[in-house]
């Protein structure tokens, strides 16, 4: 019953809304208050309840009426008013609720990160979207007819009117900034860039074709594989608050030597297995190494002098990992349903 007189309320809220004029108003009127109206009839049925629910249902009707018939007699008013060419303002009217919107599921992880690498003095850097081929790739140790390049399937841009062919790209990994941070910052140097990045992929719980990534590079004297693993391991605690099963194994990425890829089990699963992880209990998350000295020679530093390391964030399907969700594709869907649980 109190569902039902709540609903009533709504209706007749949503119709007031909509009343333009008088005829409409007293229209709603006869609907809600008329003797043989939404609330009249629900009045009449109370003689059917017990005493107690009688009681309580028949309080809640009246305060429902009373509310109604001084909304109804405000509007009036306030017709006549306008009618008449007098301004009014009903002060008593309710306000309009704002929708407030919040921060999407990677921007929360983002700026938790963010925090994190800023709290160890590492700068938040931001990079192009459209790169070069010569910072995406070139720079990268990954030279024209290299086949890693196929390991990036790309979205080559073609300006018009411009003979460019091959010479930009939506960048495929945020790995770009890192000679050209080197190039502007030199060494020692320490910092993170957060970022989207664009493959031609085929999409499927894991892949999307627009994700985003966070690279990590430190370089300094002495920087040793030991450093980026007690990174790592910060990094992986710092995100998920408690204990997550990680793995270290070789990795290839032309840019790095030697290279690794930390994985972590499935959160989905629990590393039983699961469209998330591939069926394989495991997901490659933050793939990174030890940067090429050709690389650091790109980035105008001295390779006999400084070393460094370099690590390439999946911040998208961290997001995945941390929230429990079990298909990539859904963040980009702009689903309400799916993004105000956040
Ligand atoms: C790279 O992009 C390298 N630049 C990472 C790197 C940086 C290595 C620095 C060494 C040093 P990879 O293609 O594996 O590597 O992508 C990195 C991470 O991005 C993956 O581990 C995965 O978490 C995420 N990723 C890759 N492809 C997709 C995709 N299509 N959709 C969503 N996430 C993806």
């Amino acid at each position: 019953m109190r569902d039902k007189l709540n609903k009533i309320k709504d209706d007749f809220l949503a119709g007031l809304e909509k009343v333009k004029d008088k005829q409409a108003l007293f229209g709603l009127e006869k609907k809600y208050l008329g003797r043989r109206g939404e609330l009249a009839t629900i009045l009449r049925g109370l003689a059917s309840l017990g005493e107690a629910e009688r009681k309580d249902i028949g309080g809640l009707a009246n305060e429902i009426k009373r509310e109604f018939q001084g909304r109804i007699s405000a509007f009036r008013s306030r017709l006549e008013n306008q009618e008449s060419g007098r301004e009014f303002i009903d002060v008593t009217s309710p306000g309009r609720k704002v929708e407030g919107g919040h921060l999407h599921p990677v921007t929360l992880v983002r700026n938790d990160l963010e925090d994190l690498f800023s709290s160890m003095g590492f700068m938040v850097l931001d990079g192009p979207e459209l790169e070069s081929d010569f910072y995406n790739f070139t720079a990268l140790n990954i030279p024209p007819y290299h086949p890693a390049r196929d390991t990036q399937d790309t979205f080559y841009v073609d300006l018009p009117g411009r003979d460019n062919a091959g010479e930009l790209v939506m960048r495929t990994h945020t790995s770009p900034m890192q000679v050209r941070a080197m190039r502007k910052y030199g060494a020692p140097l320490r910092c993170i860039v957060p970022g989207r990045v664009f493959r031609a992929e085929a999409t499927d719980a894991v892949h999307e074709h627009t994700f985003e990534q966070m690279e990590g590079l430190m370089v300094g004297e002495n920087i040793s594989l030991a450093n980026l693993i007690a990174v790592m391991k910060k990094l992986i605690a710092g995100i998920f608050k408690r204990e997550i099963e990680t793995r270290v194994r070789p990795g290839y990425f032309p840019f790095v030597e030697p290279g690794i890829e930390l994985d972590i089990k499935c959160t989905i699963c629990g590393g039983r297995g699961c469209p998330a992880c591939k069926h394989g209990g495991w997901l490659e998350l933050l793939p990174a190494g030890m940067v090429h000295p050709k690389v650091l020679a790109y980035g105008n530093i001295d390779p006999e002098k400084y070393s460094g390391f370099a690590f390439g964030l999946g911040l998208t399907r961290m997001a995945m990992m941390r929230y429990g969700i079990d298909d990539i594709r859904l963040f980009n869907s702009g689903d309400l349903r799916f993004l105000e649980q956040f």
